[in-house]
């Protein structure tokens, strides 16, 4: 797999991309002044409303019109460019790897979970019946630029919730990573994220490479903290980064608990996660949830076998963790343990 990932200061210029391309950006863009400067070089642009329902055969349909209204030249050159976030990047990366049976494709993420996680990896999705990404193809996209500009004209929120992809991957197979983060806790900022943004991207291209079209289970380790996360997500409509705070600090402590993890490791993964949420919050987002609730929850993740077992990602320590079955009644004694325990 060639890398593919391009970073730059400011926006590509428009003959970086073929004169048979079709801008498809969160129409959130338009509000800022460079962006609306810089999309008038597209001749054929589309403006999408992000978010999950923009992932639906719905809307797949809608702008599937839209194009062919749009009579496009259907050259091979023919080439997709998705500015947004990861519901634009899923929507147009599917897109593209249907149309005319797969067309050029390429990603400007506009926030940092998109530059850190979903514009790399080739999976794409529509959500379909209620459910997350049900549908979908592996279409690695051609290019991407990562692009400065672009992603500190983020509302600064937007920060602290990326650092739990940040977090996650670093423990998962970059100490160093994790250092890096931990030697500005007090501090971290945007140009902190920006300059390990290479080290974080390589980090997920290094297990996507094991396993690209998921016929191992190997990319699965990529989930660590997302089953405890995806509860907390869907109950408190928490931003995706932040639930994925408190699923690994939730990992953390399930894996230290059953003695996988050694105590230095336990407390500097729990310091690093406190010191981007608030410390007592992980207890109360566990009590005030009926079991009921969390079983359903956990229940509807996709991996969960007829018997209901379940993979879990437990961390062995700082750069390494291991994939192990688990029954969900299990994880729902860890949850008990959790929510009361000082
Ligand atoms: N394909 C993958 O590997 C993968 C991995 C992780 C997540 N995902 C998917 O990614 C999606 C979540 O990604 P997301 O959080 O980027 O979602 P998103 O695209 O819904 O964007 C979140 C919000 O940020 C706004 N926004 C985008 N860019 C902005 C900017 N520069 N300034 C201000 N606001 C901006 C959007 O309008 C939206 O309101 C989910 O659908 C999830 O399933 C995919
Ligand atoms: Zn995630």
């Amino acid at each position: 797999m060639k890398n593919n990932v391009l970073f730059q200061s400011h926006l590509p210029t428009r003959n970086q991309f073929p004169v048979e391309s079709v801008l498809f950006y969160d129409q959130i863009l338009d509000s800022k002044p460079f962006f609306k400067k810089w999309k008038k070089g597209f001749q054929y642009q589309m403006p999408l409303k992000a978010g999950e329902s923009l992932k639906t055969l719905e809307s797949l349909q809608k702008v599937l019109k839209k194009l062919s209204r749009m009579s496009l030249p259907q050259t091979t050159q023919l080439t997709f460019i998705a500015v947004g976030g990861g519901s634009v990047g899923d929507f147009v990366g599917f897109l593209s790897s249907i149309f005319l049976r797969g067309r050029i494709f390429v990603q400007i993420p506009s926030t940092w979970l998109a530059a850190i996680d979903s514009a790399h990896g080739g999976k794409n999705a529509l959500n379909f019946d209620h459910q997350k990404n049900q549908l979908g193809t592996v279409y690695t996209a051609h290019r991407v630029y990562i692009v400065h500009q672009l992603l500190t004209a983020q509302p600064q929120v937007r920060l602290n919730e990326a650092m739990g992809e940040v977090i996650k991957m670093g423990v998962i197979n970059s100490p160093h990573l994790f250092e890096q983060v931990e030697s500005n806790e007090d501090d971290f900022k945007e140009k902190n994220l920006i300059s390990i943004l290479p080290q974080l991207i390589a980090a997920k291209m290094k297990v996507v490479q094991t396993d690209l079209y998921e016929t191992k289970g190997l990319r699965r380790v990529l989930n660590l903290g997302h089953t405890m996360g995806h509860v907390f997500e869907s109950h408190y409509k928490m931003a995706h980064g932040e639930a994925v705070l408190f699923g690994t600090l939730f990992a953390a402590r399930f894996s230290f608990h059953l003695g996988l993890l050694k105590e230095n490791d336990f407390i500097r993964i729990s310091n690093l996660i406190f010191s981007f949420t608030s410390k007592n919050s992980m207890q109360n987002l566990l009590q005030k949830m009926k079991r009921a609730q969390i079983q359903k929850l956990l229940l509807k993740d996709k991996k969960v076998t007829a018997e209901n077992v379940m993979d879990f990602i437990f961390i062995k320590k700082i750069g390494f963790v291991i994939r192990q079955k688990v029954s969900v009644q299990k994880i729902l004694d860890e949850v008990e343990r959790q929510a009361t325990e000082f």
